[in-house]
């Protein structure tokens, strides 16, 4: 997957500084601010409708943010017109947000209404430098495109993904994907990890879908499984769809090597399946295994972190459960979903930080209970939450180690606390 040299560009620090904001509303401020971007770096790169503007708009992972409308979409080529476009941004106090792959489950986090729009959608390339084995990737880029860019030199690397911390099936041995960063990142120089190409099938793993009557078991497993494994190798991860009175849950596991171990997952292969899926894989199939591309529903993500006995899984399913039975007439889907993050994991980087957004849009008596759901369900003592699978009204750096450092850090190169103040984050700092 990735390393850790990553570059960010605090865009408004060269920027012109203005003595004191202009105090215009928030319409007025980012009319203002598109009118001058648009000046400086003309159409088609700023917009303000049109087919380009709508399929920006449109094509976002969740749902609730395709209802906003930014006053002009900025579409940089270099790290220069993100510069312009900060700079002006600043100028006017304009409300703004950036978004790279649009897949973030967070409401209100890759798009706005009354704000400038920073899209990296035509920054997209990836290249690799045989010289520094690194390998560089622009913000807009899909994992997949990029993955399948530089998968016929047996690499893999894993944007938007990398602020929040990153997780994947690397992740046990290379740890988080992303160090902290601050600014807008317009270029990531990662070093690669030799994961084989396609052809490679150096994993073994896949899927095993279980019956409702195993989803206790599948939460004991799991709780033992994220106690217990010391072994850089596994993957894993468990899917719980609660549709009320009917409950399925699939769980994805991996191993690099030959086969899946009884030792580490003799209680996954115990339980009684519906279905099984297993077979030698490589990295770039067992990365492409688990469809989350699709667009189409409002989503809301809310993250707890949990260690421990049987039992902490079981009252936090049990509250989940209980909620997707209130609300079963207002939701199309609910999933409880545990992806492992081992010791190792943190032994092998220090952990990211990124920016989190505004409370979210859900119908308000299911957002009533959704607040009761995390309040509930909550983390076990000392444990941080993992920023990509959080709620906004989480106040996420708060649980990190190094939140001081983060606030200190935050406070150097953002003085005047623009961004708290005119982007949709981070909260707590
Ligand atoms: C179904 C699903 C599965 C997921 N699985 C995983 C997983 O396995 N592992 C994991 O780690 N995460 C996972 N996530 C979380 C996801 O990776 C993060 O939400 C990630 O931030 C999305 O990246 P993006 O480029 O699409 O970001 P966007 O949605 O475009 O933006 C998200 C945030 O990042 C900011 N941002 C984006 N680019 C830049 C930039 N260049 N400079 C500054 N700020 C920027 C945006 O302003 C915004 O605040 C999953 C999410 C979903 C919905
Ligand atoms: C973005 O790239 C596409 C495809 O190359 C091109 O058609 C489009 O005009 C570009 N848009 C902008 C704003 O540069
Ligand atoms: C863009 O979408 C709006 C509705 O949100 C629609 O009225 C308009 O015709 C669309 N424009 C184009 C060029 O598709
Ligand atoms: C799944 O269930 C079938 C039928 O009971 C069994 O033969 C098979 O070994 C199970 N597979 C796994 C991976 O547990
Ligand atoms: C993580 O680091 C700690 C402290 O150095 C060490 O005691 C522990 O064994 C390490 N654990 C793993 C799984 O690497
Ligand atoms: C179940 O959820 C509902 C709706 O949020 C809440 O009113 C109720 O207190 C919950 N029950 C329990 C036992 O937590």
């Amino acid at each position: 997957m990735v390393g850790p040299q990553t570059e960010a560009a605090v865009a408004y620090e060269n920027s012109t500084r203005r003595d004191s904001p202009p105090d215009l509303d928030p319409a007025s401020a980012a009319s203002s601010a598109c009118a001058a971007i648009l000046l400086a770096l003309g159409s088609p790169v700023v917009q303000s409708s049109g087919p380009e503007y709508n399929a920006t708009t449109q094509d976002i992972w969740n749902l609730f943010n395709t209802l906003d409308q930014p006053t002009c979409i900025v579409y940089p080529r270099t790290g220069a017109d993100v510069q312009a476009a900060m700079a002006n941004i600043f100028q006017f106090g304009s409300h703004y947000v950036v978004q790279a792959g649009a897949h973030s489950a967070m409401v209100g986090y890759n798009s706005i209404t009354d704000g400038v729009l920073i899209s990296f959608a035509n920054m997209t390339s990836t290249t690799y430098n045989p010289q520094t084995g690194t390998v560089t990737v622009q913000p807009g880029v899909r994992w997949g495109d990029a993955m399948a860019a530089i998968e016929h030199l047996g690499f893999d690397v894993g944007t938007g993904l990398l602020l929040g911390g990153g997780i994947s099936y690397l992740a046990p041995l290379y740890g988080w994907a992303g160090p902290t960063v601050l600014g807008i990142v317009t270029r990531y120089e990662l070093f690669p990890v030799r994961t084989g190409t396609k052809e490679q099938k150096n994993w073994f793993g896949g899927s095993i879908t279980y019956p409702a009557s195993s989803s206790v078991a599948i939460l004991e497993a799991s709780a033992r499984y994220i106690r217990e494994n010391t072994d850089t190798k596994a993957g894993f991860i468990a899917l719980l769809n609660t549709i009320p009175s009917d409950v399925t849950a699939t769980v994805y596991l991996f191993y690099n090597g030959p086969s899946l171990p009884h030792s580490i997952f003799g209680d996954f292969l115990s339980i009684p399946n519906t279905s099984a899926s297993l077979s030698p894989l490589s990295y770039f199939d067992i990365s492409n295994l688990i469809p989350g591309n699709a667009r189409g529903n409002g989503q809301q993500f809310g993250a707890a972190s949990w260690v421990g006995d049987e039992a902490t899984f079981l009252s936090g399913y049990n509250h989940f459960f209980n909620f997707t039975e209130t609300f079963a007439a207002d939701l199309v889907g609910s999933d409880l979903i545990i992806s492992p993050i081992p010791q190792s994991q943190w032994n092998a980087t220090k952990t990211g930080a990124n920016a989190i957004g505004d409370p979210g849009v859900a119908p308000p008596g299911v957002q009533a209970g959704f607040e009761l759901l995390l309040e509930q369900a909550s983390s076990s003592p000392g444990l941080p939450l993992y920023i990509n699978e959080c709620d906004a009204s989480q106040n996420v750096f708060k649980t990190y180690p190094s939140f001081a450092a983060l606030q200190k850090t935050y406070a150097k190169y953002d003085p005047s606390r623009f961004n708290v103040e005119h982007t949709t984050g981070p909260i707590g700092l």
